[in-house]
């Protein structure tokens, strides 16, 4: 199942960044050393087992866009399953950026009016915190408009912090076939096992794929902020053998939280409450389960 995903925005927005952090292991100081991409670079990213994404990076100087309006058009929009826009929040020709913009949705809705639209306001970082949530509210607002009919995302990122993988879990989240039912049955897991909360994140890139909470949580980005540390984990132990970690296993005296390898695309994350709760009984659990959902 082969899923085109058109990745839009002016050239230096950051796009082959992104992608190159989520799908190929770079880390954020590699993406420093990037060249302008020339015309659109396509990727084929193996997802969940037969979930194929089709990742058009479309290069963002203005030569390619123009392309891409008018003699490519035809071959640039159609069958387009998403599009994620990038919105440099430093770019001082943010007018001319709505305009491309607004071209893109228009070519959009001739070509493919069931695709669904992910804005991301990039660069975050270099807005100063306190700010950030005016300056997002303000754009998200602007865009919500410049996108009609469509019904958009925004969200707010940057290569630096966890921001990053809340966007993508979200849009993968958009491409993954019966996702419901996938939660569904990793809420039945969780209430055998007795957690708090069970998580499944895709093998590779980390992304949150499915999740299940028993017991309410507070910090509602803690998804992104695990997805963030074990991809640095992962890399970086990788690194050091070539070894792939299998588990691991965090506790106080507050929680205990299992993370182990789970189907062929798939880590699980337990978090459980009840601190006396014995790894065995988890590893056990997780065991029986993986032919299920594998
Ligand atoms: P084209 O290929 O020309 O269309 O550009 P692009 O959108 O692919 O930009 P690219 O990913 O090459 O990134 C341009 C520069 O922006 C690089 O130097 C990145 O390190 C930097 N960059 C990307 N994301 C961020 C971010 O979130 N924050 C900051 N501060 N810099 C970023």
């Amino acid at each position: 199942m082969k899923k085109k995903v058109l990745l839009m925005g002016k050239s230096n927005a950051g796009k082959t960044s992104m992608r190159s952090i989520i799908f190929a292991n770079y880390v954020a100081r590699d993406t420093m050393r990037l060249g302008a991409t020339i015309d659109v670079e396509h990727s084929h990213v193996k997802f969940l087992g037969n979930l194929v994404l089709n990742i058009w990076d479309c290069g963002g100087q203005d030569t390619f866009m123009e392309n891409y309006l008018q003699s490519q058009r035809d071959h640039i929009f159609r069958n387009v399953e998403v599009l994620i826009y990038l919105f440099d929040i430093e770019s001082r020709e943010y007018v001319k950026d709505l305009q491309y913009y607004k071209s893109i949705v228009e070519a959009l809705k001739e070509h493919s009016e069931n695709a669904q639209i992910f804005c991301l306001i990039h660069k975050m970082d270099l807005v100063a915190e306190e700010q950030r949530e005016i300056v997002f509210a303000q754009k998200e607002a602007e865009l919500k408009k410049a996108s009609q009919p469509f019904n958009i995302r925004c969200y707010k990122t940057s290569i630096w912090d966890e921001t990053l993988y809340a966007a993508w879990s979200a849009i993968v989240n958009a491409l993954i076939p019966n996702v419901n039912t996938l939660a569904r049955h990793l809420e039945h897991f969780a209430s055998v096992c007795d957690a708090d909360e069970v998580v499944l994140f895709e093998r590779a890139t980390f992304l949150v794929i499915a999740s299940a909470t028993i017991k309410q949580q507070q910090d509602v980005h803690r998804f992104e902020k695990i997805s963030n540390i074990i991809k640095q984990f992962k890399l970086s132990s990788s690194k050091l053998q070539g070894a792939q970690f299998a588990s691991l296993e965090v506790r106080n005296n507050s929680f205990a939280a299992f993370m182990e390898a789970f189907t062929s695309n798939t880590y699980i994350m337990i978090v459980s409450s009840d601190v006396s709760i014995q790894s065995a009984s988890i590893h056990m659990n997780v065991s029986v389960a993986r032919q299920h959902f594998e």
